[in-house]
């Protein structure tokens, strides 16, 4: 939190006052987005007393009632048949009207807030701040990708030779599966599910095996709002129902979120069954790198870094696992990392003033202290975990020169390189040496150096002096190159593009 330090201290003893992270002094000068006050979106402030007995009354009020059982190859036979029924009604309205049931979805959403924010909090541990983020970026997917559908599914007729009309059109192209991550549990899941239903396809949805439940909400939301309920199907389970899915000779295409592996396994699958090649989307994972250098603003750093680095649980595809810091400010960068980490809430997800929740379950838990314990020689900082619970203590790791950052560690866990001053093109060619390229940060105040560095480094979403988080739908559309990713890029211009049958009539006149 915020703390006043006297301006003497200050000047004569940095570090004392940078050990416990209480380094927004109102005297620095600091971009002014650090003491803007902590809004979100749609005008709810947490300073506001009554906003925030609401929000917290709202998501006390939710329940996670039920339970979904995983569907075996009988019932996925059963919904793939009835989703492949109710495909031509769907892909026959009008596209205006799909799209007015996506925006009425959307306003259902956003008038149930906070009761969603609560089962997100319950059932994938999201924080206050991450709920009301979620819902947003949700919102927002429903209705970009409505107001996408009526701007691009226009029927008209192509300039051609005399004596013929060719008439072009876009359709759905039948059953579309969508396999949705348990880190962004609604707005992924959401995002995935309405651009295949405004493009007019049934839409059979396999949310994560961890976050049935806020799937099986968003899907109550849509139908309430006018999707037939054969045309969007929800199919809860987990490897075996995804395998079982795809397997099956009625899907259409395919938008998957997760990992780089199950991603290469959906691909072999589909390559070895038979029947017709398929569109499939896939967004992975990363090894996000953010780079400082001398000229960065130490205290800006420090803000964006441990957003994309720790909030969340890092438990984000965007979020930053390896920071490169040129070797002379490194020392100075680094205590004041470690001060404001150490000022993180680590707790109970419903609670306003926690900063990060738990991880998902129980494996993720052991995989990451696994991890760190592998990795315990090389520790610089880390934090303390509340005693129960699935918490992961921040933990910051430094990295030998010789040791690249090849795999996604999933959790709020940072490496940190130091590079010498001239090195920085040795710093890009490891950066893209992975394989990976989903998000990428730069904090420069050479404009020479954003222009070399930027043009250089592979990732999708590329973020200069701000954090590496956060994408927005339409603003900042998101996905990444290689490893990370086929495209296109969800919240962006072309990704309906992948949903949807183009045809061609052409007619003597
Ligand atoms: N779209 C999210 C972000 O940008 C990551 O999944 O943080």
């Amino acid at each position: 939190g915020d703390k006043d330090v006297p301006i003497d201290d200050l000047l004569t003893s940095p570090a004392s006052w940078l050990d416990d992270g209480a380094y927004r002094h109102p005297d620095i000068q600091l971009p002014r987005r650090l003491y803007a006050p902590r809004k979100n979106s749609r005008g709810i402030e947490f300073g506001s007393r009554v906003e925030l007995k609401h929000t917290l009354d709202g998501m006390a009020a939710a329940s996670l009632s039920g339970s979904l059982e995983a569907f075996g190859a009988e019932d996925v036979e059963a919904c793939m048949a009835k989703a492949q029924a109710a495909f031509p009604a769907w892909r026959g309205r009008d596209v205006k009207e799909r799209a007015s049931i996506l925006e009425r979805a959307a306003d259902l959403l956003e008038s149930d807030t906070t009761r969603i924010m609560g089962v997100l909090a319950k059932e994938a541990g999201k924080t206050v701040d991450d709920g009301i983020a979620e819902v947003r970026e949700a919102v927002d997917f429903l209705r970009y990708y409505a107001a996408e559908a009526r701007r691009i599914m226009v029927p008209r007729m192509l300039p051609g030779p005399v004596g013929e009309d060719n008439a072009y059109s876009l359709t759905g192209r039948g059953v579309v599966v969508t396999i949705a991550p348990w880190n962004f549990p609604l707005a992924i899941f959401l995002g995935q599910v309405s651009a295949a239903l405004a493009a007019g396809n049934a839409v059979v949805a396999k949310p994560a095996p961890q976050t049935p439940i806020i799937a099986a909400e968003a899907l109550a939301l849509l139908h309430k709002a006018g999707v037939p309920k054969d045309a969007l199907i929800l199919a809860p389970g987990g490897a075996e129902t995804g395998q079982a899915l795809v397997g099956d000779p009625r899907v259409a295409a395919i938008a998957f979120t997760g990992s780089t592996a199950t991603a290469k396994a959906i691909n072999l699958q589909l390559a070895q069954k038979p029947g017709a090649i398929i569109p499939f989307i896939a967004e992975t994972g990363g090894t996000n790198a953010m780079i400082a250098d001398a000229t960065a603003l130490p205290e800006q750093v420090t803000d964006d870094v441990i957003l994309s680095a720790f909030r969340s649980a890092g438990q984000r595809c965007s979020a930053c696992r390896i920071l490169y810091v040129q070797e002379d400010v490194a020392e100075r960068m680094l205590t004041m990392i470690q001060g404001s980490a150490a000022t993180l809430e680590m707790g109970d997800p419903m609670l306003p003033q926690t900063d990060i929740g738990p991880v998902i379950d129980a494996d993720a838990l052991s995989r990451l202290r696994d991890y760190v314990v592998e990795k315990k020689d090389q520790i610089v900082w880390q934090g303390k975990a509340p005693e129960g619970g699935l918490f992961m203590a921040p933990t910051i790791i430094r990295l030998r020169d010789d040791e690249v950052l090849d795999r996604e560690i999933f959790g709020p866990v940072l490496h940190v390189k130091t590079y010498k001053a001239g090195k920085l093109d040795a710093v890009i060619d490891e950066i893209n040496s992975t394989g990976f390229g989903l998000t990428f940060a730069l904090h420069s105040r050479i404009q020479a150096v954003i222009d070399h560095v930027t043009a250089r480094v592979g990732a999708g979403n590329v973020y200069v002096n701000r954090n590496q988080i956060g994408a927005i739908v339409e603003s900042q559309p998101f996905g990444g190159q290689g490893l990370s990713g086929t495209g296109p890029k969800a919240g962006g211009p072309l990704y309906l593009t992948r949903f949807v049958q183009e045809r061609v009539v052409s007619t003597d006149t």
